[in-house]
């Protein structure tokens, strides 16, 4: 059975079945998962046309986006918002959806109705929830009725004040086994790959070898099956934030504020609009 299926375009679309498939995957299979998050259509659009795999609405939003010092005060309504722009603009990756904090907390219910609208609505083709065991009736109940589900564990952000700030977790034993133990029983319920945050390299290998679906890692180390960063860190858009386990491919954020400086400058000088930019 094909794991792809064509767009309008003739292109391969990206499935959640396809990224399943993605597991340990040779070069010559497509090799790793490479994950990047998106919020809107333009960089949607620059991100699938870079080949990306996976495009994810991360709820990370609230702290790109809305300029938040966690991704707490995202609500779901939000998450539906972004994820149509981004969907615009993305005919080949994957397309998935953060659940924000307290869209699934309360109950399974909940969670089911969340991630519909996200699908149903926002256009995402799956749904990435945070959290271990206590997430697993959820992961179960989606993945029964055909939403895919990618989970995410480690350091999971929306504990952060539980955690006491955005910290590696794991490295105790008590932490580390429950995390493993809480990564296996997602997949048990029907996960199709997992997010591992923010944790000792030896532990996200220890998941990647212990579970059959793709494991994909953000400061996980690089055993996992696939990494995923946020796309304002790759791009240095931030030019006074980077994270240790964030690569920086470009300096957009000094490139953007010299732009604005000379547009400024032009507009004082009035040199802009120059003829070829007036109408007759
Ligand atoms: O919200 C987000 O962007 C995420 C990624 C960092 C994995 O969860």
């Amino acid at each position: 059975m094909s794991t792809t299926t064509a767009t309008s375009h003739n292109e391969q679309k990206i499935t959640a079945a396809s990224v399943r498939a993605r597991k340990g995957a040779p070069a010559a299979a497509g090799g790793k998962l490479a994950a990047l998050t998106a919020y809107d259509v333009v960089f949607a659009r620059l991100a699938d046309a870079s080949g990306v795999d996976i495009v994810l609405v991360g709820d990370s939003l609230g702290m790109m986006v809305q300029g938040h010092a966690n991704t707490l005060p995202v609500t779901l309504d939000e998450v539906v918002y972004h994820t149509k722009a981004v969907v615009r603009g993305v005919r080949h990756a994957h397309v998935v959806a953060d659940l924000p904090f307290m869209s699934y907390q309360a109950s399974v219910e909940d969670g089911m109705r969340a991630a519909g609208r996200l699908l149903q609505e926002g256009g995402a083709e799956a749904v990435k929830i945070e959290g271990g065991a206590e997430v697993v009736p959820l992961v179960a109940r989606l993945s029964s009725f055909g939403i895919p589900v990618m989970g995410h564990v480690g350091m999971t952000p929306q504990w952060v004040h539980q955690y006491g700030g955005f910290r590696v977790q794991g490295r105790a034993q008590e932490a580390h086994d429950r995390i493993l133990e809480g990564a296996r029983a997602l997949a048990d319920a029907g996960a199709y790959a997992m997010v591992v945050e923010s944790v000792p390299e030896s532990l996200g290998a220890e998941i990647t070898s212990a579970l059959s679906i793709p494991t994909i890692g953000i400061g996980a180390g690089a055993a996992c099956d696939g990494q995923i960063l946020v796309m304002h860190d790759v791009l240095g858009l931030d030019p006074d934030w980077k994270p240790r386990f964030a690569r920086r491919y470009a300096q957009l954020g000094q490139a953007a504020r010299a732009a604005f400086s000379a547009y400024v400058a032009d507009v004082r000088e009035g040199s802009f609009p120059a003829a070829e930019e007036t109408f007759k």
